[in-house]
């Protein structure tokens, strides 16, 4: 391999959260869903340290070639140039930090020559993601690997199961609001949960696992199995995260304004307490209400494709 020349090139996808976040740290399951918003990277060897544009990833991308170099036992003075350009929002709920963790582990496979392993890439990721979140239940990057639908659990602190989703119907057209990067992150998110359990565990743990229901709810939806009606799930699901006390009471007060023109939204990730929080997922059985809705505060709204591609060179 030419060192100096060799460029590699990958892109990952983001992610929605369908259902079940923050019940997920707590063994229960997951719906989780890649979307048509990509980081794309590019790597090559240079002859010294390390070059990262944009410069302001410097810092977390040093962090993850820390694990990467350790995981391959690359010697600690090879250089790497990195390039990325990311459709992703930082810090929103779209899984950006787990993409770049999936993006940048692919590449180095494929920067000295080995098999795209996609379970190694996946575990490498995690590795950082560890690094950099504290305790994630590992969803975001497996959704970034793998792409589609996948249901998720994490089994016990080192081992989660997940499977792909194969839909026995078609998907509905969804639609996402950016409320704002929230003030706090994900880690200080969870750890608020972590301490509510603390502090008062028997209703915590209902929550919890009224959760886990709504999420095995939404895969009876998904292959069509009950007569679940996904608005009253996206509702539920919604007001149960609130009562775990994540979401902003600006981002509550849209949320009812949506509901009472007949649509359902739920925050998409670790939510935001203080001002924004982060992406929501909007739903309406008759979409165009909710982007009149949208339009009349003129508000742009986005619709977004489920169960993409997952990590891919290019
Ligand atoms: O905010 P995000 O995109 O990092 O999503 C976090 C999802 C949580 O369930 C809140 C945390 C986790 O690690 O699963």
């Amino acid at each position: 391999m030419n060192r100096e020349t060799r460029l590699v090139k990958v892109s990952s996808p983001g992610k929605i959260i369908l259902s079940g976040e923050h019940s997920v740290v707590y063994g229960e399951p997951a719906i989780v869903a890649s979307i048509d918003k990509r980081l794309h990277l590019s790597l090559s060897g240079s002859r010294s340290d390390i070059n990262v544009i944009p410069q302001n990833a410097e810092y977390f991308v040093r962090q993850a070639m820390i694990l990467i170099k350790d995981y391959f036992g690359t010697p600690s003075h090879i250089g790497f140039n990195i390039e990325i350009n990311s459709q992703i929002p930082i810090g929103c709920g779209m899984g950006s930090s787990a993409a770049f963790s999936v993006a940048l582990s692919a590449a180095f496979f494929k920067l000295i020559n080995q098999r795209l392993d996609l379970k190694k890439v996946n575990e490498i990721a995690y590795l950082i993601e560890k690094k950099h979140h504290g305790n994630p239940s590992g969803v975001d990057n497996t959704i970034s690997t793998y792409g589609g639908l996948l249901w998720f659990r994490k089994e016990s602190e080192s081992f989660y199961t997940y499977s792909q989703i194969k839909l026995k119907r078609r998907l509905p057209r969804v639609f996402i609001f950016n409320t704002g990067k929230p003030e706090e992150s994900t880690k200080e998110i969870v750890k608020t949960v972590a301490d509510l359990y603390k502090k008062n565990p028997k209703k915590t743990g209902k929550i919890i696992k009224k959760m886990g229901i709504v999420t095995k709810d939404f895969l009876k939806y998904l292959m069509e199995e009950d007569d679940v009606i996904l608005s009253q799930l996206i509702k539920d699901n919604e007001m149960l995260l609130e009562d775990l006390s994540v979401v902003s009471k600006d981002t509550e007060e849209l949320i009812r304004r949506i509901e009472k023109i007949g649509g359902s939204a739920k925050i998409s990730g670790a939510g935001g307490i203080k001002n924004g929080s982060g992406i929501l997922l909007l739903y309406h059985p008759k979409p165009a209400k909710l982007m009149s809705f949208f339009r009349q505060k003129n508000i742009k709204i986005e619709e977004i494709k489920l169960g993409t591609k997952g990590v891919k060179v290019e």
